[in-house]
């Protein structure tokens, strides 16, 4: 059988961009092919309207069944005042909790007709693709004790950094396996010089290498001097793997090399299922953007690039994502732009289907 993807496109330009990325889905099936399973599903607000709640049951099993769930965004000023218990954003965090999504993908790629969008050089920037791998569901911002206490007589706030060994060893597969479809080369960042959890992280990182991985070349770097180094030459990088409190800093600002949030996508993966696949979801790194939903002003690109990292990482088809990946930069060099990417270069303004269309028209043409 196919296999299958099921579509949350949630709400605000979530379903704006996701029609876009359908496009694309069938293009490669019409096309290439590459038929797919294609379900549709509602999240977030969308799926509160109809249910009650922001993810069902049933959602949820059909989540974790499926070999990719690609999601739109959630959120709206409409669910603002809702109980906590119900917000949209739950829906999100329950797919990502129950199907222990461990790993993070956020990659930092730079398509050349953007590069002056970058606050750094051209020089520094253009054709930079680099993916950071950030643990997701331990680390610092889950570790016990927690809290504030009374010390005396004042207040002292505590969190505790704490990693397991095969908490270390699963990400650093994770980053491994990336790794081998790429450019075959990973550095870890951590902060062994002062902390404990950072001596274990190099030792373990080092030793999943050394007996299983020793065909991908691995680096260690100090997570304060890779910060450096992310700003001062990206493109030495290939695939950096940290713990989730550096990586939440450094995959931020990592991405902020690149120019606009309309155009980036991350991957979020777990554990590989009994058909090796990992577990995951795909999904832009923006929300639902209210104040331009329904204008037809949506960028869809960073949705349809989510769904080149799911060619590329849930289904081993790497020369179809870099051919997808091919179409968007063709159309941004032939100056074609949404509302987010209108600068002074003076490109022409495109809405959300015309970039859609485009990208097909440059697929065909590819
Ligand atoms: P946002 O990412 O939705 O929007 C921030 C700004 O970027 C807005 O001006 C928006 O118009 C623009 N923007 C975002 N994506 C764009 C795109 N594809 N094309 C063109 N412009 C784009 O973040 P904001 O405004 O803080 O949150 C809005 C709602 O989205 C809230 O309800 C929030 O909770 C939710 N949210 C959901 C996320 C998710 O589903 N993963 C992530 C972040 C926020
Ligand atoms: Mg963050």
């Amino acid at each position: 059988s196919n296999p299958s993807i099921l579509i949350l496109p949630g709400d605000g330009i979530g379903p704006e961009v996701m029609t876009e990325v359908r496009k694309v889905i069938d293009w490669f099936g019409a096309r290439r092919g590459l038929a797919f399973d294609v379900t549709e599903d509602l999240v977030g607000g969308a799926a509160y309207d109809a249910h009650g709640t922001p993810l069902s049951d049933e959602t949820m099993e059909r989540a974790q069944a499926a070999d990719a769930v690609l999601l739109g965004a959630v959120g709206g000023p409409k669910y603002d005042e809702l109980d906590f218990s119900v917000k949209p954003e739950r829906g999100l965090l329950r797919l990502r909790k129950e199907m222990d999504l461990y790993s993070n993908l956020r990659p930092a790629q730079c398509f050349d007709a953007l590069a002056d969008f970058s606050s750094l050089k051209r020089e520094v920037v253009a054709g930079l693709d680099i993916v950071i791998v950030r643990e997701l569901t331990s680390g610092i911002y889950f570790g016990e004790p927690r809290g504030i206490v009374m010390e005396g007589n004042e207040r002292v706030g505590i969190n505790t950094q704490r990693y397991t060994e095969s908490e270390i060893a699963r990400v650093a597969r994770s980053a491994f396996e990336l790794a081998r479809k790429r450019g075959n080369k990973v550095c870890s960042m951590e902060k062994a010089n002062v902390m404990e959890s950072g001596i274990l992280w190099r030792e373990v990182v080092q030793k999943v290498q050394d007996e299983e991985y020793p065909d991908v070349e691995l680096s260690h770097m100090y997570a304060d001097a890779g910060a450096m180094q992310l700003c001062r030459w990206p493109k030495q990088f290939d695939v950096i793997v940290t713990d989730n409190l550096f990586g939440d800093l450094l995959s931020d600002a990592a991405a902020m090399l690149t120019g606009s949030l309309g155009m980036l996508p991350s991957a979020s993966l777990g554990a590989p299922m009994a058909n090796g696949r990992p577990k995951a979801l795909y999904e832009p790194v923006h929300g639902s953007a209210p104040d331009i939903a329904g204008q037809g002003k949506a960028n869809p690109i960073a949705c349809i690039l989510s769904f080149a990292m799911a060619l590329r990482y849930s289904f081993d088809k790497g020369a179809e994502a870099d051919r997808l990946e091919a179409a968007v930069e063709k159309v941004l060099a032939d100056g074609l732009r949404t509302a987010d990417l209108l600068g002074p270069d003076g490109g022409g303004f495109v809405s959300t289907t015309e970039m859609g269309d485009a990208i097909i028209a440059a697929l065909d043409a590819g």
